[in-house]
């Protein structure tokens, strides 16, 4: 197999590390990829939203499989695009996309399909939504831009200013733009979060092992919020027992309500679930493999990774007879650059990627890299994700922070409390 991975993040130097191990392949590109993916594979300089280039790159290279990563190209449609030029692609179509392109969509589906989820209302005037949030009784509340925002468009608001402030913001100064045409408002859900990350082909859900991210800056969940400082897996908080419930009350009613809305959803579905008192409650769908959750899930995973996408991508999945998984738990630590979920400094020469790589069960992902001059530097907020195997919880993340502490870069810096919260339940 040839296979084409979309994207530049961790995400996709862990994936192309992954399918490059699978014997049947043959080829790994990633465009645009980082220096990780350069050395693991093999990069074409095209932008990850330019997709006539990436249905021409694929047509001319007979690439068997295109992987995407990012949300962005899925929601604009490369999907569509590829099977319109009948080329084979994993992920869901613009359509299907929607459950994370669209708050709106989502929390409407959830509620005619009744599926837990935080109470909410909708509106596109900003007057409304003002009256609405000051006859309120509930407090907190959050405010949800309905597009994508990279990550900025949540508000966790303590008050009713804060929330009448985020409503202004998005609906009246429209600093999200497009993506801030509506507003969700709901309710605050207490309780710890999860990844719950499931393949699907259209109509057979499998799902893969649980992950926790780390999504504030600081250590202690202290901070602003980020694109997610670290993840482990599994996450023993989610008991089998969970997960079933997740699967039967979220997960497969989900899937059954996009297929007879005409929009069968396929691709990596990933809901963002959280464990409350009254039950596992969706916070969000997204419709592709978590970053960094994607790091410490595919060390884990030993079933051939090209095949398993081959097969979702083409509707096979009801053929799999079960995933197989490296019994020990993985973390990653991400290393961000100086200012970082701010403004930051790029082009720092890093060492000791090779040295900490060298490791036992160790791996360095590339996140924010390029080479300058046959040297690796930072060139994004997120630069590495260091991701460590070890018999426990507490072994791997040992074995992560060694790795760590073998890396550095002018400014470079990382949370290290990193899987502390599954430490001692395992
Ligand atoms: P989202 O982009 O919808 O995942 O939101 C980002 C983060 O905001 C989530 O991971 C949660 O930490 C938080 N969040 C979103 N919705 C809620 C909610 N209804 N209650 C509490 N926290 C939330
Ligand atoms: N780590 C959160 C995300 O990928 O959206």
């Amino acid at each position: 197999m040839r296979i084409l991975v979309v994207g530049s993040g961790g995400r996709e130097h862990a994936l192309v590390w992954k399918l490059k191990q699978s014997p049947k392949v043959e080829e790994v590109f990633c465009a645009p990829g980082n220096a990780g993916t350069a050395k693991d594979g093999d990069n074409r300089n095209i932008s990850s939203d330019d997709i006539p280039r990436l249905v021409q790159f694929a047509r001319d290279n007979r690439i068997d499989l295109t992987v995407v990563g990012p949300e962005a190209p899925l929601v604009a449609g490369i999907v569509d695009e590829f099977r319109r030029q009948g080329l084979t692609i994993f992920g869901p179509s613009a359509a299907a996309a929607r459950l994370e392109g669209s708050k709106v969509f989502t929390k409407k589906m959830l509620r005619r399909a009744s599926i837990p989820t935080a109470d909410f209302a909708v509106f596109n005037r900003w007057q409304e939504a003002d009256r609405y949030i000051e006859e309120s009784d509930e407090q907190p509340l959050v405010v949800k831009a309905d597009g994508l925002a990279a990550g900025k468009g949540v508000f966790v608001c303590a008050n009713k200013a804060q929330a009448r402030a985020a409503v202004k913001s998005i609906l009246q100064e429209k600093t999200f733009g497009d993506a801030g045409l509506q507003v969700v408002i709901e309710e605050c859900l207490v309780g710890e979060e999860a990844s719950v990350l499931a393949l699907v082909d259209g109509d057979t859900i499998v799902p893969l092992e649980v992950a926790q991210d780390h999504k504030r800056a600081y250590d202690n969940d202290k901070g602003p919020n980020t694109g997610g400082m670290g993840a482990y897996c599994p996450a023993p908080l989610v008991t089998s027992e969970i997960m079933d419930e997740i699967v039967r009350r979220i997960l497969v009613p989900t899937v059954h309500a996009m297929k007879v809305d005409g929009c069968p959803f396929s691709g990596i579905l990933y809901a963002g679930i959280m464990l409350t008192a009254g039950g596992p409650k969706v916070l969000e769908y997204n419709v592709r493999f978590g970053d960094p959750e994607a790091q410490p899930v595919l060390m884990r995973l030993k079933t051939d990774l090209a095949e398993l996408l081959m097969m979702a991508a083409t509707g096979r999945l009801s053929e799999l007879e079960g995933l197989e998984w490296d019994p020990r738990p993985a973390v990653c630590v991400v290393m961000a650059s100086e200012g970082y979920p701010g403004d930051y400094v790029k082009g720092h020469a890093i060492s000791g990627i090779e040295e900490a790589d060298a490791l036992p069960d160790v791996k360095v992902f590339h996140a924010g890299t390029a080479l300058k001059n046959f040297e690796v530097v930072n060139t994004g907020g997120r630069v590495l994700g260091v991701t460590a195997m070890g018999s426990t919880v507490a072994e791997a993340k040992a074995r992560a922070y060694e790795a760590v502490d073998k890396i550095s870069w002018k400014g470079g810096w990382c949370r290290r409390d990193i899987s502390d919260k599954a430490i001692g339940k395992r």
